[in-house]
């Protein structure tokens, strides 16, 4: 029989245990009533990934979540020219190609210095509360918000239009009013910031696709930084401060951390496969009758591959509800995998590297300033992580 897609958590770090039982390929009920398909393991979630016959188009795949309709954003038609997320190839690969030649590896180590400087002063913004406050407001969402004006070119005063507008349209109980008008906002802003770096381009990525030799118009400019900003913030601030509430309950971790002992580089991979944020998965469409892990699936079926089931799939990884620094996490699915898998992943990483241990190294007694079960946790996101994080360290 076909269930909906298990929500409720019963520990803040853990997948939904109805979510890790049961087949690796089930049934899936919709809100809108279609009966498609949930893969739970990770080696079929893969397959899946890498098969051109599943489609990211989403005018043909469905949400398994309730969530507001807002046009050009997950509501069954057609993306925004420019939202390549939500493409396949060749008009997808037109799109990557160009961004790829965006984010190279010069761009992304030239923007580290300024990365390690953006923490360091929202870390004394931190220290200049007193003994305590909440990291998400004053650090994990800052950051990567920051970093992404950076990289958009976008003046830093101007981010908090930016954080409310995209926190809105990532709200499943936003109201269908709420989330237009946050997308009106976005839009209209965003569209502003284009004609302005089509006036006088600088040295940042929209400007660098302002002036490619692959001409863009204005609407395919819009739907990237859109992507851009929908997908650059809140994805890395969840991880900051999930990840930041995940260490503080694991202090041996966190010391391993802090000390040097684990390298900060494996401890970041640990970290997304433990939490895998993006809670609901991601979906694709079949196109066509297919054969599936012994399941017949049809024409038109969505399939969501579940990424946080699929990273702690036993027969992947040890031990696979442990949180270990140590490990060898490497092949997660905490960015997807295959065409679509995450661009802006080199950055996300330089940001978790650069907060995590200068957070620990900053506060050493950082510790919760509520029972953990009072921190409130975002059942009601897209992306998970939580909405505050009191914090003291005195
Ligand atoms: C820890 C933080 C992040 C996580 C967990 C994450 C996760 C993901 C996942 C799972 C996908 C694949 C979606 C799919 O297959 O349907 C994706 C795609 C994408 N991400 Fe990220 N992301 C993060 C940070 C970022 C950042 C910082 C940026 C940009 C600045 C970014 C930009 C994108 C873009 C543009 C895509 C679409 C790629 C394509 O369709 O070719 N992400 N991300």
């Amino acid at each position: 029989m076909a269930l909906p897609l298990p929500i409720a958590r019963t520990n803040p770090f853990d997948p939904p245990s109805s979510l890790l039982d049961g087949e690796p390929l089930r049934p899936l009920a919709f809100p809108d009533g279609h009966v498609g398909w949930l893969v739970t393991d990770h080696g079929l979630a893969r397959q899946v990934l890498a098969d051109p016959r599943f489609s990211s188009k989403m005018e043909l795949r469905r949400i398994p979540v309730e969530r507001p309709k807002v046009e050009g954003f997950e509501t069954g038609q057609s993306a925004l020219r420019g939202f390549f997320i939500a493409m396949d190839p060749p008009d997808h690969t037109r799109y990557r190609r160009a961004l790829t030649g965006q984010f190279t590896v010069r761009r992304m180590n030239a923007l580290r210095p300024r990365i390690e400087q953006i923490v360091a002063e929202r870390l004394d913004v931190l220290e200049s509360k007193g003994q305590g406050a909440d990291l998400v407001s004053t650090f994990a969402l800052p950051v990567p918000s920051l970093v992404i004006c950076e990289l958009l070119g976008v003046p830093t005063e101007d981010r908090g239009l930016f954080e409310s507008a995209a926190s809105t349209l990532l709200r499943l109980d936003a109201s269908d009013g709420d989330a237009a008008e946050a997308m009106t906002t976005l839009l209209g802003y965003l569209s502003e910031l284009i004609s302005r770096k089509r006036q006088s381009p600088g040295d940042d990525l929209l400007s660098g696709l302002v002036s490619e030799e692959e001409e863009f118009d204005d609407e395919e400019l819009l739907g990237i930084a859109l992507l851009l900003q929908v997908a650059g913030h809140e994805t890395t601030a969840n991880m900051l401060a999930l990840g930041t509430f995940a260490l503080l309950r694991h202090p041996e971790q966190a010391e391993a951390l802090r000390s040097g002992a684990v390298p900060v580089a494996s401890a970041v991979e640990e970290l997304l496969r433990y939490l895998s944020i993006i809670q609901f998965g991601t979906g694709r469409a079949a196109l066509e009758d297919l054969e599936l892990g012994g399941q017949q699936i049809k024409y038109g079926d969505t399939v969501i591959l579940s990424i946080p089931a699929a990273n702690r799939d036993a027969d992947r990884f040890d031990e696979p509800h442990t949180l270990d620094l140590a490990r060898n996490a490497r092949g997660h699915l905490a960015f997807g995998y295959g065409v679509h898998q995450c661009l802006g992943q080199q950055l996300a990483r330089i940001e978790m590297a650069a907060a995590y241990p200068a957070l620990l190294g900053r506060f050493p007694k950082l510790r919760l300033a509520v029972p953990p079960e009072e921190v409130p946790l975002r059942h009601d996101m897209a992306i998970y992580g939580v909405h505050a994080l009191p914090v003291e360290w005195s």
